[in-house]
């Protein structure tokens, strides 16, 4: 009983964070005209933390319009090194120049399409906090994992790889995105039971290597993420907040979700 009431009591110290990823979408107009609407949308919201994460070459359009506001502007990826021979690459020291202060790493499109590895996501998240960057770690199975029960392996060994190698003071400053790649794009959102579960297994990982520090890491939900079924997935003490693609791209939708409460 009193485990049970301290392990309520952290879940309930974790402040959510709400993140948009946009991929490859809008461009630095579109990005002012999207932070022009929704600052307004999110500007009383003091329940969670706000981040968006726009392409690139929208990140100082993004920072300009969103200075002062609640709204933090995070990258969807870097380079680990700072500087060098590295053509098309961005280093976390260029991005903190700017004004940016979250980033996303290892997103499962990254590791599908571009090569990402747990080694490179290690190497990364570090690259990152040395920077002074907030990252978020994108972990998460394909569906012929979850299919072939394979899915807390998957996730054991994403864990394992990519985050268990920090220190414990590295890994106080991470945010973890669960993200069942099954989902994501698909309008198959994970029931927020099964988030749930996979979020309390994810945990058990962290624990098991990091002890009472895993009970305050945020653990984020992402898949089809919508103003409909966020109060759902919110409610389960496990779920930490959300990282939403598409239903981030608009900003009313985007509000909403952020406004869940
Ligand atoms: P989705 O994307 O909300 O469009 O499913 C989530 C993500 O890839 O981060």
């Amino acid at each position: 009983m009193a485990g049970e009431a301290a392990l309520l009591f952290c879940s309930n110290m974790r402040t959510p964070v709400i993140a948009a990823n946009w991929k490859m979408y809008k461009n630095a107009g579109e990005t002012a005209a999207f932070l022009r609407q929704f600052t307004g949308l999110v500007a009383k919201s003091a329940h969670a933390e706000i981040v968006v994460c726009p392409p690139f070459v929208d990140l100082p359009a993004a920072v300009d319009a969103a200075r002062g506001t609640n709204i933090h502007i995070g990258a969807q990826d870097l380079f680990w090194l700072k500087e060098g021979a590295y053509t098309g690459e961005i280093s976390a020291p260029m991005l903190t120049a700017i004004g940016c202060t979250w980033v996303i790493i290892g997103h499962s499109e990254r590791r599908q399409y571009f090569g990402e590895t747990d080694d490179s996501v290690a190497k990364k998240i570090v690259a990152a906090l040395d920077a002074g960057l907030k990252p978020i770690v994108c972990v998460g199975e394909l569906l012929e994992h979850r299919e072939g029960g394979l899915t807390e392996s998957v996730l054991a060994k994403q864990c394992s790889g990519g985050i268990c190698g920090l220190t414990p003071e590295q890994f106080a400053k991470i945010v973890i995105a669960y993200e069942p790649v099954w989902a994501i794009g698909t309008g198959h959102t994970a029931t927020p039971e099964i988030a749930a579960a996979a979020h309390t297994f994810l945990r058990s990982q962290v624990r098991s290597r990091f002890g009472a520090s895993a009970e305050s890491c945020r653990i984020l939900y992402g898949g089809s993420v919508k103003p409909d079924n966020i109060k759902a997935l919110m409610a389960q003490p496990e779920i930490d907040g959300a990282l939403v693609g598409g239903a981030s791209l608009d900003a009313a939708a985007f509000g909403s979700i952020v406004n869940y409460l």
